[in-house]
């Protein structure tokens, strides 16, 4: 994995941005995955003020988010595919049966996961693909303990998740118990990898994951061995690691 630092939020916002327009600029049809959360949203507007200034266009892009809510609909403002369309779809043209997020009727839903892989096996693979990471490090939905070989499919969210995200509903029993999540095997075949950290509270778990081994309770360690991950951190989720002064910096 490689490092870059960066001061705070709003650069590693601009960094991940820059990083996007490059591959879409050098690859007109390229195939991005894209993520949800709090920690991309900074990245979006960066998409957002370029296409507006520069006019990079999405028009022959596909883009496969990472994961969505069961039990949301689509125009619920909580879920995945309205917040990606509210982020970034309704501002560029990027038209929309180009952008997919996978979806799932029931918590028995399997056949879900399997035509979502097919998917994105008839697109040509993700060439692209921009990861948050979960206080748990969880990457997607796929929640510590999950196996690496996991495929897209139905996962239940740890509570700590459920907590994390239940600033976005209104009350705890609001926010969904189950999701559909790309699989990590799934997230690995990606041919290049960005993980985004920012903030003090992902800093005990950026610092688990540079000093840890390769395990299937810190999901997001696989990513040591895919061979093109950047990881972009700021400051803030830098400091445990810094003042650790592990190995990655000595
Ligand atoms: C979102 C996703 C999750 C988030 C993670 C971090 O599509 O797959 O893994 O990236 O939960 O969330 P935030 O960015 O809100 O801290």
């Amino acid at each position: 994995m490689k490092l870059i630092e960066v001061q705070n939020y709003d650069e590693m916002s601009k960094l991940a941005a820059e990083i996007i327009i490059e591959q879409v600029q050098t690859k007109t049809n390229s195939v991005l995955g894209l993520a949800t959360g709090g920690t991309p949203v900074g990245m979006y507007q960066y998409l957002m003020k370029d296409f507006t200034q520069n006019k990079t266009s999405y028009e022959q892009v596909i883009t496969l988010n990472l994961d969505e809510y069961i039990g949301l609909e689509k125009d619920n403002p909580q879920s995945y595919s309205y917040f990606m369309k509210e982020q970034l779809f309704n501002h560029i043209n990027i038209p929309e049966n180009q952008t997919y997020l996978p979806s799932a009727k029931s918590v028995h839903d399997e056949e879900a996961g399997r035509n979502y892989e097919k998917l994105i096996e008839t697109v040509g693979g993700i060439d692209m693909q921009i990861l948050g990471i979960g206080e748990n490090g969880h990457i997607g939905f796929n929640e510590p303990g999950t196996s690496f070989s996991s495929t897209t499919g139905i996962v239940k969210l740890a509570d700590s998740t459920r907590e994390a995200n239940a600033r976005y509903f209104t009350k705890m029993e609001d926010v969904p118990t189950h999701a559909i999540s790309m699989g990590i095997s799934t997230i690995m075949k990606s041919r290049q990898i960005v993980l985004l950290v920012s903030g003090v509270k992902k800093a005990p778990i950026l610092n688990q994951l540079f000093q840890t081994d390769v395990n299937e309770n810190l999901p997001a360690s696989i990513l040591k061995k895919h061979p093109d991950v950047t990881v972009i951190a700021d400051q803030e989720a830098l400091s445990i690691l810094k003042e650790k002064k592990g190995s990655v910096f000595s």
